[in-house]
């Protein structure tokens, strides 16, 4: 699965799946603002904590990954 991975101050990084809940929009060309990734096409919001839609039109969240740094190398799980 594509996903977008922020890095944050701290070496802290948040993971997303790449493709807008949506219609698909790439959110790695989204903008970053207030802890949250906007879509580039249509304006929703996703948390980068745990990917909740926090403004649509996008009714569903967006899957959200746990991640670790291993070796300089960012790994990510699928959250369940
Ligand atoms: S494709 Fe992302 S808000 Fe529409």
């Amino acid at each position: 699965m594509a996903v977008v991975a922020v890095r944050q101050p701290g070496d802290r990084v948040h993971a997303l799946a790449e493709h807008c809940s949506h219609l698909a929009g790439p959110l790695s060309q989204g903008i970053l603002e207030d802890g949250c990734l906007r879509c580039p096409w249509h304006g929703s919001t996703f948390r980068l904590t745990d990917g909740w839609n926090i403004t649509g039109p996008a009714t569903a969240p967006q899957p959200a990954f746990d991640t670790r740094i291993t070796d300089g190398q960012v790994e990510a799980q699928l959250r369940t």
